[in-house]
């Protein structure tokens, strides 16, 4: 079909817009309907295409997959870009980069001061230590800050979402001390991969693609009177560190890791083989009212401690 002839459908449509219409979707919906003409148009989309993809979205959602794919197809990251810029715009800069949160955050994780184990001992993978501090962004340290983590056990699952782990595992908050300290033990997490033959795994394999994160571990950080931060570390080694199925791996989030296997360190920790030691500190921005807030509401998982 010609453009006049596509636009006056379009405003046909648009023209049954109520008076009391929200004008905020009003906006978007246009929007989206119109760029979806064109690329019925201009790619010239068969019936049964159109419809493959409506059931495809369908099935995605009734499956909980439409979270994954929105990483997968890098809508998370570009987000990410999105607020990044409106922070430089308003003279925020420097600070620990922001990166996606995932679909696999669970509120609710027990509360621990200063320190905490994550793993509840049954995963036998290489034993992890990763402490820190958080900082404001003149270098002071933040006490009672927030240090909410989760990650993946070296199958690569995250509790909750894998039944077979005990409730919370490798998910805790920690409040940081008296000088902004956290410290943490875990086990190293493993990347996850999309659950095979699941929507997403279905479209990446139509795109050549894999759906593999490097091996991760997140974080949200938060003080009063700060913004809250979204972010990751990198295990550094990972093959797919810099081939993240959800483009979520940033400079200045792959710290390095050191391997211990100094005798005494090991008795320290009470544990009988080397471990991986990661020191990873946080610098939070004041909160500042000329640029949206850093947390963002969305649907998420949540359980009883
Ligand atoms: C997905 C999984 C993750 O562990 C993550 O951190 C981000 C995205 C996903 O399944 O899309
Ligand atoms: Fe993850």
């Amino acid at each position: 079909m010609d453009k006049i002839a596509i636009d006056a459908v379009l405003n046909r449509i648009e023209e049954t817009t109520g008076q009391n219409a929200n004008p905020r979707i009003a906006a978007i919906v246009h929007r989206m309907v119109r760029d979806l003409f064109y690329l019925i148009e201009d790619l010239d989309i068969q019936p049964e295409e159109f419809w493959a993809g409506l059931n495809y979205l369908a099935e995605a959602g009734r499956n909980g997959e439409l979270g994954l794919i929105a990483p997968g197809l890098g809508f998370d990251h570009f987000l990410d870009l999105r607020m990044d810029e409106a922070e430089a715009r308003a003279g925020i800069n420097g600070g620990t980069p922001r990166t996606i949160e995932g679909p696999l955050y669970v509120a609710g994780a027990p509360v621990a001061q200063g320190e905490a184990r994550l793993d509840d001992g049954t995963d036998d993978g290489e034993v992890l230590v990763m402490e820190g501090q958080v900082f404001d962004g003149a270098g002071k340290p933040l006490r009672d800050a927030k240090v909410e983590v989760w990650h993946a056990n070296s199958m690569g699952n995250y509790s909750y979402f894998d039944p077979t782990q005990s409730a919370f595992n490798l998910r805790r908050t920690i409040v940081t001390d008296s000088e902004g300290r956290y410290r943490l033990r875990s086990i190293v997490p493993v990347g996850y991969s999309v659950p095979p033959g699941g929507a997403t795994d279905r479209l990446l394999k139509k795109l050549d693609r894999h759906g593999t994160r490097p091996a991760h571990i997140h974080f949200f950080v938060s003080a009063p009177g700060h913004r809250k931060l979204t972010t990751q570390i990198n295990i550094d080694g990972d093959p797919y560190l810099w081939d993240d199925f959800a483009f979520a791996t940033r400079e200045g989030l792959v710290p390095p890791v050191t391997r211990v296997e100094d005798a005494a360190a090991m008795q320290a920790l009470g544990v009988g083989k080397p471990f991986s030691l990661i020191r990873f500190d946080f610098t939070l921005h004041a909160d500042n009212a000329s640029v949206p807030q850093a947390e963002v509401a969305r649907q998420r998982a949540a359980a009883a401690a």
